[in-house]
């Protein structure tokens, strides 16, 4: 339907299936396009891709070679069979993943960086030249996946529809850009974002505030909620808000999330915990290593964790400690006891004692 609704415009379509980054067929395609009398090629768009989402240390020759092969392979084949014929334009549909960086997508971003630095070559030898960063298109393409609909349901843009981008396009061919990134910026996010928060990509930073108060979790909503709760109360809150974040990644209920069920268990996976990791620094305000779930693997142990880095604890001893004495020497010993232990043989303690 697509290429009649084209023939209606006035063009003719010539379709045909080959491998990008085969360049003797490609150029064997060429000839033979050319050969039967059609009208000169003047313009290229490489849209071809594929993803195969890993973390970096779980990434092997094979799901590296399989995501580079279209775009590095696959565009250097484009530019050599084109480089010495005259073109209007030579688009390359990169992604703003290799400007930005998005968990599990290393190999992505570096495809999409060889894009990049392929029209900067190719600009340099005065070829036409444009690389589009894209950020996602609704419900298109890798965009409409579970996985990738999850991991940019909280990222700092929105999505593109089909109708935009074609739109803006247009635009840049028409304007010869060498590069654009095209991300249309959830402002509103990044006003009340943390300039210093780690899971902010670099390349955004410098556009955020930094933040007026330092101290992990200051001017966080669920930190004011946590320290204005009583103190024996804040740790279930704690727990609470992170079998909810947890269900949000796993699409369950919080409520089928126990307290010592180990995460890996309920179907947690590397780019999920990072995806997490990513929510609870939002949320909470803390710098976390991208380790966090597996070095805390229960919602009690990540509780404890947290709890700790956040400062709860010593706001729960001296609270429990200062309503418990009742007289000042017993508050005493009660405070030189905690100081002996750490945090958490000190939770542990008053876990215990209730
Ligand atoms: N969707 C987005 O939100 C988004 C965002 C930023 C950038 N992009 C970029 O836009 C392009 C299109 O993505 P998409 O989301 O529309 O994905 P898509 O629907 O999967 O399209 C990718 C196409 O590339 C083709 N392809 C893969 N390897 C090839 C090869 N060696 N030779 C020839 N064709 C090959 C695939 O063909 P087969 O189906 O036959 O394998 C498929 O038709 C990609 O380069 C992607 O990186 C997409």
């Amino acid at each position: 339907a697509a290429v009649r609704e084209l023939e209606t415009c006035g063009a003719h379509v010539y379709l045909a299936t080959v491998d990008v980054a085969d360049q003797a067929a490609l150029t064997e395609f060429v000839e033979r396009y050319h050969g039967e009398g059609w009208p000169a090629i003047r313009g290229v768009i490489h849209t071809a891709g594929t993803i195969e989402d890993k973390l970096i240390r779980q990434l092997d020759e094979q799901s590296l070679a399989t995501v580079m092969r279209p775009k590095v392979i696959g565009g250097w084949a484009l530019h050599t069979i084109f480089a010495s014929l005259p073109l209007d334009f030579f688009v390359l549909f990169s992604s703003m993943g290799s400007l930005l960086g998005t968990p599990g997508q290393g190999n992505y971003a570096s495809a999409n960086a060889f894009l990049d630095g392929l029209a900067a070559y190719r600009h340099a030898q005065g070829l036409p030249a444009t690389t589009i960063n894209w950020s996602t298109w609704a419900g298109l393409g890798f965009a409409a996946s579970e996985g990738a609909q999850r991991l940019f349901k909280h990222a700092p843009f929105h999505s593109l529809t089909a109708q935009q981008a074609l739109e803006i396009l247009r635009t840049i061919i028409s304007q010869q850009l060498v590069q654009t990134a095209v991300m249309p910026i959830k402002w509103a996010m990044m006003a009340g974002a943390d300039s210093g928060a780690a899971n902010l990509p670099a390349l955004l930073r410098d556009l955020t505030p930094p933040q007026q108060s330092g101290g992990a979790g200051q001017g966080a909503a669920v930190c004011k909620t946590l320290f204005e709760a009583p103190a024996e109360e804040r740790l279930a809150l704690l727990q609470q808000y992170l079998r909810e974040q947890l269900g949000q990644v796993l699409r369950m209920s919080s409520d089928q999330i126990g307290l010592d069920q180990p995460l890996g268990s309920l179907g947690l996976d590397s780019i999920m915990g990072v995806e997490l990791r990513n929510r609870l620094e939002g949320g909470l305000g803390l710098t976390l290593s991208a380790t966090l779930v597996w070095n805390y693997p229960t919602i009690a142990e990540l509780s404890a964790h947290l709890a700790d880095k956040l400062g709860l604890i010593g706001e729960l001893v001296l609270e429990l400690a200062t309503t418990t004495a009742k007289d000042s020497s017993s508050l005493d010993k009660a405070l030189s006891l905690m100081a002996e232990l750490s945090d958490e043989d000190a939770l542990n303690a008053l876990l215990e004692n209730n």
